[in-house]
């Protein structure tokens, strides 16, 4: 890891280098140009161009303390974005409580265990106190997401900044999100309806290398498996009495050995046979998809580059601009 050798040089001045580099190599627009599937409005520069540069390091700031406090929750911003742009795009709606009329989002089953929304507020009223108006929920948690993943050790990525919040947040609409089921095959049409590749799905999937599961998502592999195996044949033997111990006494299941770090030790959880999910395990399986982990094992740094591109496409998904979007004043709350 080039990054982590620069030694002493803390990651937080480390970012501003390389935003800095960043913007004397490639200049300030995002212009939609460069291959991301594009939408005009967002820019690199969003926040400079509407006179609230401090927005990027509020949030950065923000992030590295609440995950120093609390590293498990790099998993839980992640998450978080991963929820709400499959989720009627990238537009802070996994954010908005339900109201007397209206059941929400994240009171969906599928919510499952989402965390940080506090997070989310603190950074919210600091940037309203500091730039009213001008920073929307999505822009944070989409700006979070990537902190998170850059302070657990992962890459460090810039991205195109202007989503507006949207107005809609229904528990309907959480059924685009994938069930933990799903074989290889049927999550790389998931992911292609929404523009991915099978290896842009793969290295998503890697965000699993980060936070836990518990036996909801993984106790039908367990016993009743399917028509002729009661346990799920893909899980190592010995693994599959270790998820049984987590259904029992009810704890979480890390995805791999290094929960808090951002690294492809996932994949390598994969090879042998220790995915948690069915839909970690099933990557593995198929041919379609096994070529791709076995690289992201062998080859961390390929692994941290189609992440970061997988992410920024991520973060464009049905992104809201202008007048069809808002600028939230409570990330809970449609103004
Ligand atoms: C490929 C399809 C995916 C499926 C089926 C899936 C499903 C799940 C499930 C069932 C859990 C565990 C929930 C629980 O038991 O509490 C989980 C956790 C998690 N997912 Fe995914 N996920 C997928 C893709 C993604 C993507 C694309 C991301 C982000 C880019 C992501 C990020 C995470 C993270 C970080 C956690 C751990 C959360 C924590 O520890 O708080 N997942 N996922
Ligand atoms: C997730 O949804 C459940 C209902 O299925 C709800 O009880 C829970 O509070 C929600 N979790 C969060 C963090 O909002
Ligand atoms: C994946 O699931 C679908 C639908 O259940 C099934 O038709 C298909 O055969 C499965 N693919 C594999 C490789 O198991």
């Amino acid at each position: 890891m080039i990054y982590q050798s620069l030694g002493e040089m803390g990651k937080y001045e480390l970012f501003m280098v390389i935003l800095l580099m960043d913007i004397i190599v490639s200049g300030w627009r995002f212009d939609g140009g460069g291959g991301y599937g594009l939408v005009d409005g967002l820019r690199m520069d969003y926040y400079y161009m509407m006179n609230c540069p401090f927005a990027e390091g509020i949030v950065k700031n923000a992030v590295n303390r609440h995950l120093q406090a609390d590293p498990t929750l790099a998993a839980a911003l992640i998450r978080m974005h991963f929820h709400d742009c499959f989720v009627e795009g990238c537009d802070a709606s996994v954010l908005i409580d339900s109201t007397k009329g209206n059941t929400a989002e994240k009171d969906s089953p599928a919510n499952l265990s989402l965390r940080g929304y506090e997070i989310i507020d603190e950074i919210k009223e600091e940037l309203e106190n500091r730039c009213p108006g001008v920073v929307s929920c999505a822009d944070i948690l989409a700006m979070a997401a990537r902190d998170a993943v850059f302070f657990a050790g992962g890459p460090v990525y810039d991205i195109p900044k202007g989503r507006k919040d949207g107005r809609r947040s229904r528990i309907e609409d959480t059924i685009n999100l994938p069930p933990p089921t799903l074989n290889s095959s049927e999550l790389i049409r998931l992911f292609g309806q929404h523009g991915f590749t099978a290896q842009d799905m793969v290295a998503l999937s890697g965000a699993h290398t980060l936070g836990v599961a518990r036996c909801s998502s993984f106790k039908h592999r367990l016993s009743n498996f399917d028509s002729t195996h009661d346990v799920d044949p893909t899980l190592d033997a010995q693994f599959a009495k270790t998820l049984s111990k987590r259904c029992s006494d009810n704890s979480e299941q890390a995805f791999d050995t290094t929960k808090n770090t951002f690294d492809n030790d996932y994949y390598n959880a994969l090879q042998r046979k220790t995915g948690v999910l069915f839909s970690d395990q099933t990557l593995y399986n198929n041919p379609r998809t096994r070529g791709i982990v076995n690289a992201y094992a062998f080859n961390q740094a390929m692994f941290f580059l189609d992440f970061q591109q997988a992410m920024i496409k991520m973060g464009l998904l049905d992104v809201k601009e202008g007048s069809n979007g808002e600028v939230r004043a409570n990330c809970r709350i449609i103004n």
